[in-house]
């Protein structure tokens, strides 16, 4: 192994920085047509008229699609994706029409003029723990069970030497990438070609396929680069269901479509609001005799998205006494989405703030009362973990931090008008891979070619596949180019689930071996082979994770109430680290939007119209640069022989687990205020 390990820069970075790398809405095709969607002004009811002539009289405007001008998509079974097929309204900002246009002004304009009247039903967007129409679902994401439990939690609570009862909350999130969801399409000679933003080329052509009736190969998606997506680009949204349907309206004209801003808070996915009523009971020296974690949380009424919230609580610590569940209120609200760490991360902030408040009630450090409950078995497959150093890490971590010493009173320590505080919390993040994905080598012009249909999200798959395939041929990575973002090539999984690397990079393995059985090392042009990756027989007998500490310092100023976090460290055991600048990125990347979760982001969802009234990066806040002077990401060598043949366990998604946890804990610690729901705002800690 020599590629495997090295800092290399991004083969894709210079692409990207002097603007050479097109994005799906930039994709140059002559003379495109552009679309601009018409949103529903009510939140729940249905279009009694709908107004279209005075932007078909607009100079420019082609046409102006609606439910009764639409064609009829094969397949309604997504509704979200059924768009245009009737009269319903479902959640506001739902889209009633679509303007085809000369230009892309000329579509906004003419969506502007278009005009629906409608019979309003009562909308109900208000989540809350005692709503009598919860329900529990038959599964929560992907396919976990929805309620678990061991022993007798109430009666365990009820005998505790010491119990801690609380209720957390987490917010509304939007995803939020720099680059919007945009789609160029063409419809050509009965075939559909998608230049979309997408984080899987191969799925989204399925979903598409799909919901018009077309075979798989006749429908092509195109993705070389992506500006983000963290999750919302991991499913086709709306947008490309419009696009296709505008391009199908007009064979042989390509036509782009990008959402604005404000389009995207109600049409390409969020995370769901969380309640979290979070119960621990432990002895007297700290051990855990009950562990409750009950979670309400909302989904839409057109399509079940159930946050598997409560699922990193059932493998974190070892308790005799264990209970889990999930309810859902099915609102009038958009349709909720993946968003990074879908579960862990709005799961991991009750369970580990509710660790901080225990440790304080016996008296504990935080680091230690983790420690006294790391289970020698996931508790709840009874399975050993594949490997698991979250107690490696919160040493390491408390180490570089400065952790030894600290005097754990809260609100005792002031600095020239600021109180400070320190807090920690742990990260957990599941590493799976999936079967089904194709690689292919191919040797050609004294090169190695590699073809994948992965998606780079941002991520740096453009720079580390290349070193993977480098040490499996053993060949320099200068010698190894890989081409990726495109359904041409073989059948890849979705970059998400923090899998992509492990997925794709035991595709190349196998397809390198494969190469080398049969060509062995003196290759003839043009020779090729590839390979599919296949069910991994260890995940029968363990458990496996990636585990991470995350220590915080938080200052909040005694008169305003300000808060700032000047200092965040993480400590990550994540399998083999492929390349270390491209991972640092993505550690430091999921922690600064941990941040941003504790203290910024907050999806303000008016009940009166059903609608967020901060949708925009004016009002939506995320961290910049200044609310983040200094993020530190550090990782173990941790050799995991089980997770796959590369011992990689994916870093996507565990950056951001935790974080708002730590934050929380570190105010508390600087102020004696315990700030129980997010985001953490001067106004609570006053
Ligand atoms: Mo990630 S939210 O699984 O793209």
């Amino acid at each position: 192994m020599t590629a495997i390990g090295k800092p290399l820069v991004r083969r894709d970075g210079t692409r990207k920085v002097t603007g050479a790398a097109t994005y799906a809405y930039e994709t140059p095709v002559g003379a495109p047509l552009f679309c601009h969607p018409v949103q529903a002004t009510v939140a729940r009811g249905r279009i009694t008229a709908i107004h279209t002539a005075d932007a078909e009289v607009l100079d420019g405007v082609l046409d102006v699609i609606t439910f009764r001008t639409a064609e009829r998509l094969a397949s309604t079974e997504d509704r979200e994706l059924a768009v245009l097929q009737d009269r319903e309204v479902a959640f506001r900002g739902q889209v009633v029409g679509l303007v085809i246009a000369r230009t892309s002004e000329i579509a906004r304009h003419g969506a502007e003029l278009v005009f629906a009247t409608y019979a309003e039903s009562a909308h109900d967007t208000e989540l809350s723990a005692d709503r009598d129409d919860l329900y529990a679902p038959e599964k929560v994401n992907p396919a976990f069970p929805t309620d678990t439990g061991t022993g007798d939690v109430d009666a365990a609570m009820a005998s505790a030497e010491v119990a801690v009862e609380r209720t957390y909350r987490t917010a509304m999130y939007h995803n939020n990438p720099l680059e919007p969801h945009a789609t160029t399409a063409l419809w050509d000679n009965d075939s559909l070609t998608l230049w979309d933003s997408t984080q899987g080329v191969h799925p989204s052509r399925k979903t598409i396929a799909k919901v018009f009736g077309l075979p798989a190969e006749r429908v092509r998606v195109v993705c070389p680069y992506v500006g983000g997506g963290f999750g919302s680009k991991g499913l086709p949204h709306v947008n490309v269901v419009l696009a296709a349907m505008a391009a199908r309206a007009h064979p042989g004209r390509p036509v782009k479509l990008a959402l604005t801003r404000q389009q995207m808070f109600a049409l390409a996915g969020y995370r769901t609001p969380t309640i979290q009523r979070m119960r621990l009971g432990a002895t007297r020296d700290g051990s855990l005799t009950a562990l409750a974690l009950d979670v309400v949380e909302q989904t839409s009424r057109i399509k079940e998205f159930a946050e598997q919230t409560a699922v990193p609580a059932r493998m974190m610590y070892a308790a005799p006494n264990r209970r889990t569940t999930h309810r859902l209120a099915a609102l009038d609200v958009p349709v909720p989405s993946w968003m990074r760490a879908p579960g862990e991360c709005p799961g991991m902030f009750g369970p580990e703030v509710a660790m901080d408040e225990l440790a304080y009630e016996l008296g504990l450090d935080p680091i230690e009362l983790r420690v006294r409950n790391e289970p020698g078995v996931d508790p709840e497959s009874g399975r050993p973990f594949s490997s698991r150093h979250l107690v490696e890490c919160l040493r390491e971590g408390a180490r570089r931090f400065g952790w030894d010493g600290r005097d754990p009173r809260p609100g005792v320590r002031r600095e020239d008008g600021w109180l400070t505080g320190t807090g920690v919390a742990a990260s957990v993040y599941p590493s799976s891979s999936r079967a089904g994905t194709t690689a292919l080598v191919r040797f050609s012009g004294g090169r190695y070619a590699v073809e994948i249909g992965a998606a780079d999200l941002g991520t740096g798959a453009w720079t580390v596949l290349p070193q993977i395939a480098a040490d499996a041929l053993d060949v320099p990575v200068e010698e190894v180019d890989v081409a990726l973002g495109d359904t041409a090539y073989p059948v890849a999984a979705v970059a998400g689930g923090s899998m992509g690397t492990a997925t794709w990079g035991s595709a190349i393995v196998e397809a390198a071996r494969a190469f080398r059985d049969k060509f062995g090392r003196d290759p003839d042009d043009g020779d090729e082979a590839d390979a599919t990756t296949g069910d991994n027989p260890a995940r029968e007998k363990y458990a496996m994770y990636a585990f991470g500490a995350q220590f915080a310092e938080a200052r909040v100023h005694a008169d305003t109430g300000e808060i700032r976090v000047p200092r965040l460290l993480g400590v990550f055991a994540a399998g083999r680290i492929v390349n270390p600048r491209t991972a640092r990125s993505q550690f430091l990347g999921g922690m600064t939007m941990g941040l941003s979760m504790a203290l910024h982001e907050d999806s303000v969802l008016d009940p009166r119209f059903g609608h967020v009234v901060n949708h925009d990066l004016a009002e939506y806040h995320i961290a910049v640069n200044a609310d983040a002077p200094d993020v530190q990401a550090h990782w173990l060598d941790e050799e995991d022989p089980h997770v796959n043949a590369l011992g990689v366990k994916g870093i996507g998604e565990i950056g951001i687990v935790g974080t708002a946890a730590a934050v929380a804990n570190a105010v508390f610690h600087a102020t004696g205020a315990r700030i129980r729901d997010l985001p953490i705002t001067l106004d609570k800690v006053l």
